[in-house]
């Protein structure tokens, strides 16, 4: 095992893995991996006529494991007549057959589906009285004992680093109890209970001391959101404030990773720092950039010493000086400047991210919710529009689930009024507003809305999409509301891409026969709506490619979550001045349902425009430390090949 170090001579640290890693393209093969794990060790157990004893999470991560594991059951035959499961938790107080039980969780997705006997699965019951929680608790860990122990725990990882619920501050020899839930841990969970409000403070989990002694365990990690807290656990010291770091001390851990959660290990951020690299043009840019950044010089102030004290003299003694290695990348980030965006009219455009013909291009931007266009790009959409291109945008899905039920009843409140007062007949269209308020006026916590209250949350939506669209300049013709019907679950829990969601991507592709196609590149969040936005687009312009239009058409990715591409990643950085970054705050400001409190606020406290704001100016604050001209802020973008 490799122990974390500093590099004494140069600072930088200098860190390696303390817990084995293994890396997947994605994380439904490494899913199948842990799935294919779990039955050689159920099939090894049962040829000796032994049990086998699990140790199970709950959560986003494990979902296509128990998928998996179902799927080995029915067509595989892989039985669980001797399997024996204790989950690791459940929220507090929790009935089992409320719809965010994790007793619920593991039934649907995994008991009811193979055939593991009732007695021999054990989740933690959430409706005790407090007095017996702590007996409870030693009788849970008693059966583990009696049981002979896990073989195997699977775990998750909160972003805190928590594991079941043993929060940040947990100790190492913690015991199965009651706690309180981190602050963190109740945001991410808020999303699943309709606001932070309705949220459970307390939950039941095994205590670490249990999860240390299981004879082995696999951590699953997936996404970019996680990223950080896995190089902490894996590379960072021991310490409970990142209780998935005691794993560390565990003799037969692993760590099973997509590429996303694995990206900040040093292994793969910075693989020069570890092992002998081959310097392709991609990773030269990387490591000069991030060099760069880390020495907190402009690009073109690095020396060789530099270069030789930070892992990278071989590049120097390949490419060197560092003067030539320094002007090369220069060139390349300064090429990625540009206030044309929609490419040059007449310039020479060898050296510029878009094309100067035709000069005038229609433009397809496609924005995932109705205000992704203007908070992630909405500098470059003005832009494009004052430049005299044909631009549409597409709103992919009808965002209804972000509104309020307030918001939704007072605008159904102020058609009832309406018509109160001026004596209009009850039509159809007056009923849906009717039957809608009063469904508001008595919704319990967590029911879903019914089809005419998603109805009058996607019209909000859409009227503030449509107001931004007319500010920006654009007609009613260049605004296209698609709802792709894969949105449509009224539940977070949204479904995959289907034809149909590809059908009306291909059909308005072909109607607008664009220059570029603008979308949402956000590839990390394997369950969330912009991927599968994503998706839609690229099976749809893969499936296009042989149409001849499609080969004047270029794709460009901006970020639609929060997260900025990586600064050696850009191809197009589109700069914006003071005026234009207060011009595309007003346009953000059309979507007042998405003001002041949001529905999915998530942990971060910033309204959407302040967000916006700080992630554009960073970027810029980035080009300007690494030496290139001073702009107030900065939108990012990364062409897909295809
Ligand atoms: C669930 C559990 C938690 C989760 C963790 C990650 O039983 O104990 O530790 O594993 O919060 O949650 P997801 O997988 O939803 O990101």
């Amino acid at each position: 095992m490799l122990k974390s170090k500093i590099d004494k001579a140069t600072g930088f640290e200098k860190r390696f893995e303390n817990i084995n890693t293994v890396v997947f393209e994605d994380s439904s093969t490494a899913s199948k991996a842990v799935a294919k794990a779990i039955a050689d060790l159920i099939q090894s157990k049962q040829k000796s006529n032994k049990s086998c004893v699990l140790g199970l999470a709950t959560g986003s991560t494990p979902k296509g494991l128990y998928t998996e594991l179902v799927r080995l059951h029915k067509e595989e035959g892989l039985s669980f007549k001797n399997v024996i499961t204790f989950n690791l938790d459940e929220y507090y107080p929790m009935e089992p057959d409320s719809m965010h039980s994790y007793v619920r969780f593991m039934k649907e997705l995994l008991m009811d589906q193979v055939d593991i006997l009732p007695e021999n699965y054990h989740i933690p019951d959430g409706t005790l009285p407090k007095s017996k929680i702590s007996k409870y608790c030693s009788d849970y860990e008693a059966k583990i004992e009696a049981a002979g122990g896990l073989d195997l725990q699977i775990l998750g990882i909160g972003g805190n680093g928590h594991i079941g619920f043993n929060e940040s501050g947990s100790l190492q020899n913690s015991k199965t109890r009651l706690v309180a839930l981190d602050h963190i841990t109740r945001v991410a969970a808020s999303k699943d209970f309709s606001g932070l409000s309705n949220t459970p403070r307390t939950a039941i989990t095994l205590g670490v001391k249990k999860i240390m002694e299981a004879k082995r365990v696999i951590l699953m990690a997936w996404g970019e959101g996680k990223a950080n807290i896995i190089n902490q656990s894996v590379e960072g010291e021991v310490t409970n404030k990142v209780p998935a770091s005691f794993l560390q001390e565990h003799n037969n851990a692993v760590f099973v990773l997509d590429k996303e959660a694995s990206s900040k290990l040093t292994r793969i951020n910075t693989p020069w720092l570890v092992e002998q690299v081959e310097w392709t043009d991609k990773l030269i840019r990387k490591a000069v950039l991030a060099l760069a950044l880390h020495l907190k010089k402009p690009v073109l102030m690095l020396t060789d010493a530099d270069y030789i004290e930070n892992g990278m003299s071989d590049l120097l003694a390949d490419s060197g000086p560092a003067y030539d290695i320094n002007i090369k990348i220069f060139n390349k980030l300064q090429n990625t400047i540009t206030g044309w965006p929609g490419g040059k009219p007449n310039a020479d455009d060898s050296n510029r991210p878009e094309r100067a013909a035709p000069a005038k291009k229609r433009i397809l931007l496609f924005s995932p919710h109705p205000d992704d266009d203007i908070i992630s790009m909405g500098g470059t959409f003005i832009r494009l529009q004052e430049q005299g291109h044909e631009v549409h945008v597409a709103y992919q899905t009808s965002g209804n689930i972000a509104v309020a039920d307030d918001e939704a009843l007072r605008f159904a409140s102020f058609v009832c009024d309406y018509n109160e007062k001026f004596g209009i007949e009850s039509g159809q269209a007056i009923d849906i507003y009717t039957k809608a308020a009063k469904f508001l006026a008595n919704k319990k916590a967590s029911e879903i809305d019914t089809p005419e209250v998603r109805y009058i949350k996607g019209l909000i939506r859409k009227g503030e999409a449509r107001a931004t669209s007319h500010y920006v300049g654009l007609k009613d013709e260049q605004i296209h509301f698609m709802n792709l019907p894969f949105y449509e679950t009224g539940k977070i829990e949204k479904n995959p891409v289907g034809e149909e969601d590809i059908k009306l991507t291909m059909d308005l592709i072909e109607k607008v026969k664009p220059h570029q196609i603008y979308a949402a590149g956000d590839l990390a969040d394997p369950h969330g709506t912009h991927k599968v936005c994503l998706d839609a687009i690229f099976e749809s312009v893969t499936r296009l490619k042989p149409e001849p239009f499609m080969k004047d058409c270029w794709v460009w990715l901006y970020r639609g979550a929060w997260q900025e591409w990586g600064i050696d990643e850009i191809e197009m950085a589109v700069p914006m001045g003071p005026d234009q970054v207060l011009e595309k705050r007003r346009g953000i400001f059309k979507h007042q349902s998405q003001k002041d409190g949001v529905v999915f606020q998530g942990a971060d406290s910033r309204e959407f425009w302040q967000r916006a704001e700080d992630r554009n100016r960073e970027t810029a604050d980035i080009y300007d430390q690494l030496g290139m001209s001073r702009y107030a802020a900065m939108e990012a973008f990364v062409r897909w090949h295809f």
